[in-house]
């Protein structure tokens, strides 16, 4: 999918989403904004919107060999169940929210070469989307509806992995700790699965009548695994804490839990462990020769927007 149109859902991240016109617009190779900002559309299709002077610390974002363990073990279906289940209820939300919902993010001044208004639509957001996994699968899940599918990440080589192979959707280098470069109520669903939160752009950026769906684990996710191999801790009460951070610009609507074992080979044990912080840090140990027997638990987390 080219930017053409896409682009004027994203805001430039110099001049911020309060500028006017805030929406980006294509020229050439390249996304523009109005002020004259530019941003080089790599070969992969993905877009960094990072600002260059920001510098970030070292240990921020997934490296490349963590993000190519994670696809592997995605790719391997383990955590299939829990896509699928993020579908439906990506999926319910749109068919109940359309009636109310026709949005238009801030648009680009008419006329302008490469810009114009987006059709209308709704953009769906994933922020820390790694290698593009679940956004990749709820696109074509959500086929049927005229969306924008985005995902973001701070980790370049994640983003690049994810628009290699989702050319349906786009995505864009960016810190999800900081200002999200998307315009404000422009987003109808935006995944957080594993990733850090801003709950003060979460809720900039969402449309009100968007659905905010956080994934964390279960205490028990994992157990056998992390029994064994040196992963972080999943905390305590993570749950309570995540609904009360979230608590001023979101109300909760719904908790669903998946669990179920997963029966995972050495291969599938390294590559789990490949993908995790601790990997980054060398202190991953060689994985046992049979297969570990372990429950996995998702807590997915639904939220409204606070009118
Ligand atoms: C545990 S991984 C989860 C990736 C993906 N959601 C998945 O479940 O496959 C966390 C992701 O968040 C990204 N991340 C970490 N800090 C970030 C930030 N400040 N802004 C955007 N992404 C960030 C990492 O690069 C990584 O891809
Ligand atoms: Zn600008």
């Amino acid at each position: 999918m080219g930017w053409e149109s896409a682009a004027a859902w994203l805001v430039c991240p110099h001049c911020g989403p309060d500028s006017a016109p805030a929406g980006l617009f294509t020229a050439g190779a390249t996304l523009r904004c109005a002020d004259g900002h530019t941003f080089d559309v790599a070969a992969d299709g993905h877009v960094n919107l990072l600002p260059a002077r920001r510098r970030l610390p070292d240990m921020v974002g997934d490296s490349k060999a963590m993000l190519l363990a994670r696809r592997r073990f995605l790719d391997g279906g383990h955590y299939a169940p829990l896509s699928e289940a993020l579908n439906q209820l990506a999926g319910r939300h749109l068919a109940n929210a359309a009636p109310a919902s026709g949005l238009l993010p801030g648009a680009p001044a008419q006329g302008r070469p490469g810009g114009g208004m987006p059709p209308p639509g709704r953009a769906i957001l994933d922020v820390g989307c790694g290698e593009g996994y679940y956004l990749g699968r709820l696109q074509h899940h959500l086929a049927r509806w005229p969306i924008y599918p985005f995902g973001v990440d701070v980790s370049k080589a994640g983003v690049s992995l994810a628009a290699r192979r989702h050319r349906g959707a786009h995505f864009v280098v960016a810190d999800g700790s900081a200002r999200l470069p998307f315009a404000t109520g422009s987003v109808q669903v935006l995944l957080s699965v594993f990733a850090p939160r801003h709950p003060a752009e979460f809720g900039r950026v969402l449309a009100s009548t968007g659905l905010l769906l956080v994934v964390i684990p279960t205490p028990d996710h994992l157990r056998e695994v992390r029994a064994a191999q040196p992963m972080l801790e999943i905390e305590a009460d993570k749950e309570r804490r995540i609904v009360e951070r979230l608590a001023p610009g979101f109300h909760l609507t719904g908790t669903t839990t998946l669990e179920y074992e997963l029966s995972l080979n050495p291969t599938a044990v390294a590559n789990l462990v490949g993908m995790t912080p601790g990997a980054r840090r060398g202190r991953q140990v060689a994985p046992g020769a049979g297969d570990v027997r372990t429950p996995v638990g998702f807590t997915l987390l639904a939220f409204g927007p606070r009118g």
